[in-house]
């Protein structure tokens, strides 16, 4: 087999500000959603919170000759809110703007194309105090937020990401409450739903009508989802969840309708049936492209203990550190499902990774033969989707640094380069060394 990746084909890396920036309070810096979060006791492991983190605020000069050092054509960072206004409705921080401006600056001149997503999850908490997503008025925030950016960095970002994966910052933050703001409401989440598609197509809305230079889509963290047996109810399940994870989002965007399923669930239905048909116009506002999380698939059955009817299932074999299961067949599957029921748009695999047990040897290397095999596994598929005519075009490994993962802390390391959290150290990890290697020559040796 030939394993030669397209000429023009984006190798990348992702990160995200709260996971890395640190100076958190710093530069007036509003606190967000997650430092509250992670500064309550028990909800984050270890305690650990975002206060510090990688230090990339005060280090980007160095990270980005890392990322020099490793090749990549893009980098896809993002920015916090919090940090570049000042009330989160409509006054700038101009501190807060200059740091992304020198980032952008700083990748340019080291021919690294910046892709930056406006919205990882650092909701300012003024904003959550009003309701958070749960209230339309957000939406319209997002908008003016969206916008300073678009203006202050107009020409220098290659592609711009609208959200980072709203089912999870959705569903585990307002209906599991494991994630930031906590909250454990289906009727909660719904709105959620609404309101940040609807900020999302009035982003996109405004980015064309005022002309903005480069591209512009979203990021969905998608995968197949596969029914535990041949009986019917479970058949049932594994559509529900396709409907709660992947399609409520992929079919309001590209369809301007939400999925059937969901609408006949009670709570949903009252809430997303008030909808006003303007509203799934904008919605479905014409996009560039697509970005993709793949992380692992879901197997699951019918539960009456699961909130909509279904649980995950736990397989037998191949995991990470995080008891995920290893799984590169369904980054081939979710790449055809959205060739078949959305069309040949261009996708990004905007993030894919895995978390490891790095252990840091005397003289200071990790030897992480498990993520390196990950990987290759993982680009074997891309490559042969590509083969097979789907229309991909980058792939950001996650993540450029170790960094805050979320409610795990600093417990779980996804990074390519090791961060020692004491000094801030940056070491590279064999993974960074095979990676530089699969870029530089477009290939990868099986
Ligand atoms: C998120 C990242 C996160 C990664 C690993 C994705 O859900 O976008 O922020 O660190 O998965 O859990």
């Amino acid at each position: 087999m030939n394993h030669n990746f397209p000429d023009d084909f984006i190798w990348g890396a992702a990160t995200a500000s709260f996971q890395i920036e640190g100076a958190a309070y710093d530069f007036g810096k509003l606190p967000s959603i997650w430092d509250t979060f992670s500064h309550t006791p028990g909800n984050v492991v270890n305690g650990d919170t975002g206060d510090f983190a990688c230090d990339h605020y005060n280090r980007f000069i160095q990270d980005i000759a890392i990322m020099k050092e490793l090749g990549i054509k893009a980098y896809r960072f993002s920015i916090s809110w919090p940090r570049v206004m000042k009330d989160a409705k409509n006054t700038p921080n101009p501190q807060g703007i200059e740091f992304y401006k020198k980032l952008t600056d700083e990748l340019i001149k080291n021919d690294i194309k910046p892709v930056a997503t406006l919205y990882h999850w650092d909701l300012p908490q003024i904003l959550q105090d009003e309701g958070g997503w749960a209230n339309r008025k957000t939406a319209e925030y997002f908008v003016n937020f969206a916008e300073l950016m678009f203006r202050e960095l107009d020409g220098k970002i290659y592609q711009w990401i609208t959200f980072n994966e709203p089912s999870v910052f959705i569903f585990l933050g307002n209906l599991d409450g494991v994630h930031a703001p906590g909250m454990k409401d289906i009727w909660t989440s719904a709105k959620c739903v609404h309101n940040v598609l609807l900020a999302h197509g009035e982003t996109v809305k405004r980015f064309r009508k005022n002309g903005y230079k480069g591209q512009i889509g979203i990021t969905l963290n998608l995968a197949p989802y596969e029914p535990a047996s041949k009986d019917n109810k479970d058949v049932m399940a594994a559509l529900t969840g396709d409907a709660q994870w992947n399609r409520l989002f992929l079919d309001p965007i590209f369809k301007g309708t939400y999925p059937k399923i969901i609408m006949e669930n009670p709570q949903f239905k009252k809430i997303l049936e008030a909808i006003d048909s303007e509203d799934m116009k904008v919605i479905s506002e014409k996009i560039d492209f697509l970005g993709i999380n793949y992380y692992f698939r879901n197997v699951v059955k019918y539960s009456q203990k699961g909130k909509l009817g279904f649980e995950s299932v736990k397989m037998d074999g191949e995991k990470t550190y995080f008891g995920w299961e290893v799984y590169p067949q369904g980054l081939y599957d979710i790449l055809r499902y959205i060739k078949e029921n959305y069309g040949n748009i261009p996708l990004y695999i905007t993030e894919n990774g895995a978390t490891y047990d790095d252990i840091l040897t005397s003289d200071r290397k990790i030897h992480d033969v498990q993520r390196i095999s990950y990987l290759k596994r993982h680009f074997e598929k891309a490559l042969l989707a590509i083969q097979d005519g789907i229309n991909l075009k980058g792939y950001y490994v996650w993540s450029l640094l170790d960094n805050f993962e979320w409610a795990e802390g600093y417990s779980k390391r996804f990074g390519l380069v090791y961060i020692d959290y004491k000094t801030f150290e940056r070491i590279p990890k064999d993974s960074f060394l095979w990676y530089k290697k699969v870029i530089e020559e477009n290939t990868f040796e099986v």
